[in-house]
This record gives structure tokens, C-alpha cells and sequence, in this order.
């Protein structure tokens, strides 16, 4: 446990893969949610061309066919980060010890001992953090290619709840990560959140 690095004074230490995924994740959707937002300013699907706009500050691509652009380019770097940091965590069986297990959520509820619950809270924040950039993945491709995947547009109940439900990925990834990084200087200080970013 992380944690414990704060105790014993020990260093912590990132894998350099877990490194290289958090970098490309940052960029990459840093990239994603901007030029995402350059086309919902388009077309608002809150309120329809008339409704709620989001500053072109935060866009990227100053227009409808250059926010595509970068949206669609940027998703080959965004989707294959992921897809080979699953590999990596498949192949080092990584899965088994690094996300949040039944033995954190048995914290979350019967655990008195308050370092043990924040951990618990951080393994899961990015625990969670998984599944839902994969969501944003998903319902992408049935923005995509709404004719090859038509069933994922059904699924969703049609075009209106599938765009809803990929444009929440924006805030929803804020609040998480914000979450996420706020908990890991709970746990480990800066100290932890530098040998994720900086140090070796
Ligand atoms: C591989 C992953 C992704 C794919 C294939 C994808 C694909 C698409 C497509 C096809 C559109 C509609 C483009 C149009 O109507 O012209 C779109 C819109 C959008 N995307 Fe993505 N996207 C992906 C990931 C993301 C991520 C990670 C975010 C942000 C966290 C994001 C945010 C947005 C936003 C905000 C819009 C505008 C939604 C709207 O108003 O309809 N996308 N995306
Ligand atoms: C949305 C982008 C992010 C995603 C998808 C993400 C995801 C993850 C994942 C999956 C892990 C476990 C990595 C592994 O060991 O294989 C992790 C760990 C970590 N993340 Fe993030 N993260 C994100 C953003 C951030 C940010 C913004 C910070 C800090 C400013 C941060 C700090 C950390 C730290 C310090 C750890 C190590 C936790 C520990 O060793 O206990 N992450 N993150």
C-alpha cells in the first residue's frame, strides 16, 4: 500500500508504463474534450443551435470541420494508450493488485481507521476512471460509423440519449481525476503525485 511510503519514509515509485499511460491520458484528452466541445458548439445538443455554448476558448479547431479534425485524429492516440495499457495490465496481471477489489469496498463500509478508507476512496476514483473513458470509446464508435454500428445507437435508445451520454464523459472525467488527484496527495502527498509525473 502507497500509503505506507509516507510511514517508513520509503520513495515512492511509479512503473514506467503507469507513467507513460498517465502522460498520453492527459494530452490526449486534454485534446479530446476541447475539440469535442468545438463541435457541441455547432450544434448544442443542449438547446440545439440556439442553446447553451461553451467559450471558444475551450475549443480547439475554430470551427465545426477542424474540431472534427483534431477530434478524429487525436481519438487513434487517445484509444490505443488505453488499449495497450490493458495489455500491459493483462500480461503483468497487474489487475490483480492495482484497482480497487472487494476487500477496499469492505473498508469503504466496516474499516474505523480513516487512512485505510482514503485509500480505499483512491483505488477506486481510478478504478473508475477505466470503464468510463472505455464508455466514451463505445459511444464514440456509434457516433462514428452510426450505419456499422447502428445497434450501439439503439442500445442508447437513439442519437439524442448516445450524444447526451458521450458528452458527459467531460465532466464526469473532470470530476473524477479531479477527485483522483486530490486523493492521491491525501494518501501519498506530493511526494506520490510527483513519482507519477516527474521523478524516476
Ligand atoms: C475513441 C474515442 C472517441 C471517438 C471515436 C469519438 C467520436 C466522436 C464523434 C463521431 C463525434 C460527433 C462528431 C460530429 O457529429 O461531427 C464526437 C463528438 C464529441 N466528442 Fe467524441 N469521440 C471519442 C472520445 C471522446 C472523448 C474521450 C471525449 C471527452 C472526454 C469526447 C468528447 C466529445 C464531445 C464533447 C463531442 C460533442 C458532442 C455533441 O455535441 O454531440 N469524445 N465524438
Ligand atoms: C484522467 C486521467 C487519469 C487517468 C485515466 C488515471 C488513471 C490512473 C490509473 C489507472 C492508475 C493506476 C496505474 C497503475 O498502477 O497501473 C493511476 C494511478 C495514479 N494516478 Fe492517475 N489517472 C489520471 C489522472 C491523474 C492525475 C491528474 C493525477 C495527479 C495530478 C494522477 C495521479 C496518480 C497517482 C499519484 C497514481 C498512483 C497511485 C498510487 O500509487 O497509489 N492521475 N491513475
Amino acid at each position: 500500500m502507497r500509503s505506507l511510503n509516507e510511514k517508513t519514509n520509503q520513495k515512492p515509485n511509479q512503473a514506467l508504463p503507469a507513467k507513460i499511460f498517465h502522460w498520453v491520458s492527459l494530452i490526449s484528452l486534454f485534446l479530446m474534450m476541447t475539440s469535442g466541445l468545438q463541435i457541441y458548439n455547432a450544434n448544442p445538443v443542449f438547446g440545439g443551435r440556439g442553446g447553451i455554448h461553451i467559450p471558444a476558448i475551450f475549443g480547439l479547431g475554430g470551427w465545426l470541420a477542424g474540431g472534427r479534425h483534431w477530434h478524429f485524429a487525436m481519438m487513434w492516440l487517445f484509444a490505443l494508450n488505453l488499449l495497450w495499457y490493458g495489455v500491459y495490465v493483462l500480461w503483468t496481471r497487474r489487475w490483480r493488485h492495482r484497482y480497487a477489489s472487494g476487500k477496499d469496498l469492505k473498508a469503504l463500509v466496516v474499516s474505523q481507521n480513516e487512512k485505510r478508507k482514503n485509500y480505499a476512496w483512491h483505488r477506486l476514483a481510478y478504478t473508475l476512471l477505466i470503464p468510463l473513458l472505455l464508455l466514451s470509446i463505445f459511444t464514440g464508435l456509434g457516433m462514428y460509423k452510426p450505419a456499422q454500428f447502428y445497434w450501439i445507437v439503439d442500445s442508447f435508445g437513439g442519437w439524442e440519449a448516445l450524444r447526451i451520454t458521450h458528452f458527459m464523459a467531460i465532466p464526469i472525467t473532470l470530476i473524477l481525476a479531479g477527485i483522483h488527484s486530490q486523493l492521491g496527495r491525501k494518501v501519498g502527498g506530493d511526494r506520490l503525485t510527483d513519482s507519477m509525473f516527474w521523478t524516476d
